[in-house]
């Protein structure tokens, strides 16, 4: 073993300090998102439900997540896959019935996983019982002010009331009219995100009363916390005024300033008068109110597109919510020196709140991370991609996402892991349009192809028609001819598949208490700009995300290395797009 590296690993650069080994659960929870349309069929229609995902708990249980995230289930006509919700207290008859649900609850309770469950207040359904009673009542009624009616602009009205535009495409305005909704007052309703997604006005008590009682239906049946969807909505600037920044959740705009050195490294700022108003954490200090009168530690977790990461800790503050997605992390891309950066602010914006930091890679809303990495600029975040544009390179993004996996589970903290990427899952890239369902294929003309390809229904079994996802083999969307080989049932008991290579992370992780651990750089590889090397207690992380192998320290004990089956061992070198796990004292 070469020993080029100094053998003196004194006085690393402490970026967090430990935490309590006993504290909170969530505090450094790895936590599993399902997403029930695609992640097991109970019965067989093609579409995910609660008793499938009952039925597959083991294994996440064998997985060892330390609780599961639940994406909407509630009764929807799912017009954005649930995240328009028609009933917040009823389950959709598509995906079971509140029984299924306290089956699903009572089962992964029994396995020691908590579930949290998503709540989507910033808009409801138009299919909503508050939305037909604001239809059925004139401009001014109670009934209309729970949601932002506004009348149009010019002469006749017939102008929008501002000129937003919605996250989907298309404007955030849409105009009541005689065919449509039965009304001819010509009033417009706002939606930031689909006709069919009616923004609440959470300015109304009514608004807030009624949430406060759907948390404590949800907390009373034993769920033990929330997603918080489009946390940095709900509140919009008063009189809704003009905005010309371009509206988009994965991006910041461009009108910050950025005076904090924390800023820098995270965009200038998200600020168009629909996003993170101050108002909104007057709410989340209520919700934290209502939470702490429950037992088990239940807790918030932010979705909150918010830059830079100085503005994404006030979600976070004492009396808020408990966690935020780093969506940061997620947007930095393959690039060591931006990472680097990225996990010091973390650290230092939530530490000045106590909060622990939330990492993510992948979810329901973003392209994969095996495949995201694989495209020739990892940041250029497309909304989807299709057959005809340039296809990510399948093995670099697999071999720099278990890289990035690891690095990220080696990081004290929470973790959230989307389904799926325990198998090392690509982004389905070649979806037929004629196929697409995500509501921003259509609003956009299909110049977005939208989060289609991140939903595709998971395989489990390599041999089963439909990948064993459904007894029936049907899938609402079809997968790829080559995931046979991403089956689950491919790779339990392979020694160097994606599956166990999680499984090994995740109980080396809780073994070696990761999550609550500390986190210094190493100063053995001070200097050199593509490695991203970590201290967290007796565990050393080192990531190459440069071109060249890279020495690895002397007499170190390998735990984990995230090379692909095949790949040379790591030994006294680390090669490229890869990350170990070490013991070195
Ligand atoms: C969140 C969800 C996304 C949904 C949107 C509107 O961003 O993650 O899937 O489309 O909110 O509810
Ligand atoms: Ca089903």
């Amino acid at each position: 073993m070469t020993a080029v590296l100094p053998q003196a690993l004194t006085a690393p650069a402490v970026v967090h300090h430990p935490d309590a080994a006993d504290g909170p659960w969530w505090r450094d929870a790895v936590i599993y998102q399902v997403y029930p349309r695609s992640f097991a069929d109970g019965n067989g229609d093609g579409i995910g439900d609660l008793p499938g995902i009952t039925a597959r708990l083991g294994h996440l249980a064998a997985l060892g997540v330390d609780a599961v995230w639940l994406s909407p289930f509630y009764r929807s006509p799912q017009a954005d896959a649930g995240y328009d919700v028609a009933d917040y207290r009823d389950v959709d008859p598509l995906f079971g019935t509140l029984a299924d649900f306290d089956a699903l609850l009572a089962r992964a309770h029994d396995l020691g996983l908590r579930v949290v469950v998503d709540l989507v207040p910033n808009h409801t359904s138009d299919e909503h019982a508050w939305f037909a009673e604001a239809l059925r009542t004139p401009p001014g009624s109670p009934e209309r002010a729970r949601y932002l009616f506004r009348d149009g602009r010019g002469p006749d009205g017939s102008l929008p009331p501002n000129n937003w535009d919605s996250i989907f495409g298309g404007p955030a305005w849409t105009r009541l009219t005689p065919e449509q909704h039965g009304v001819d007052d010509g009033q417009w309703y706002l939606h930031l995100f689909d006709s069919k997604q009616p923004d609440l006005d959470w300015t109304n008590p009514e608004v807030r009363a009624e949430f406060e009682d759907v948390l404590r239906f949800w907390l009373d049946r034993g769920v033990d916390g929330f997603r918080v969807d489009v946390a940095h909505g709900m509140v919009k600037a008063d009189g809704l005024p003009d905005w010309d920044g371009h509206v988009s959740m994965i991006e910041g705009s461009d009108d910050g300033d950025a005076a904090d050195p924390a800023d820098a490294v995270s965009g200038s700022g998200n600020q168009g008068p629909m996003f993170d108003q101050d108002g909104v954490h007057e709410i989340y200090r209520s919700w934290r109110a209502v939470l702490d009168e429950y037992d088990g530690d239940r807790m918030l977790v932010a979705e909150a597109w918010v830059e830079p990461l100085s503005r994404l800790a006030r979600y976070v503050r004492p009396d808020e919510m408990h966690q935020a997605f780093n969506f940061a992390f997620l947007a930095t891309g393959w690039d060591a020196p931006a990472l680097r950066r990225v996990i010091a602010a973390s650290y230092a914006v939530n530490d000045s709140v106590g909060a622990p930091t939330t990492w993510v890679l992948s979810n329901h809303d973003v392209v994969r991370h095996h495949s995201r990495l694989g495209l020739p600029d990892p940041t250029s975040r497309p909304n989807g991609i299709g057959a005809a544009d340039e296809q990510p390179d399948e093995e670099l993004g697999l071999r720099r996402g278990r890289a990035a996996t690891l690095l990220l589970l080696g990081l004290p903290g929470s973790a959230y892991l989307y389904q799926g990427e325990e198998l090392g899952l690509p982004e389905h890239t070649a979806l037929d349009d004629a196929l697409r369902q995500d509501p921003a294929y259509f609003r956009t003309g299909g110049a977005e192809l939208g989060r289609d390809g991140c939903r595709v229904p998971l395989p489990w079994s390599a041999q089963e028609p439909g990948f064993g996802y459904s007894a029936t083999g049907d899938t609402w969307l079809p997968q790829p001819a080559s995931w046979a080989a991403y089956a689950a049932d491919a790779q339990d008991g392979v020694p160097g598949s994606t599956l166990e290579l999680y499984r090994a992370a995740l109980r080396l992780r809780r073994a070696e208490g990761l999550g609550t651990g500390g986190a210094a750089w190493e100063p053995a590889y001070d200097g050199q700009d593509h490695v991203i090397a970590v201290r967290n207690g007796d565990v050393l992380v080192v990531a190459n995300l440069g071109s060249a192998p890279v020495p690895l320290p002397d007499g170190a004990e390998l735990l984990l290395a995230s090379g692909l089956p095949g790949d040379a061992p790591a030994g006294a070198e680390l090669p490229a797009d890869t990350t170990v796990w070490l013991r070195t004292r």
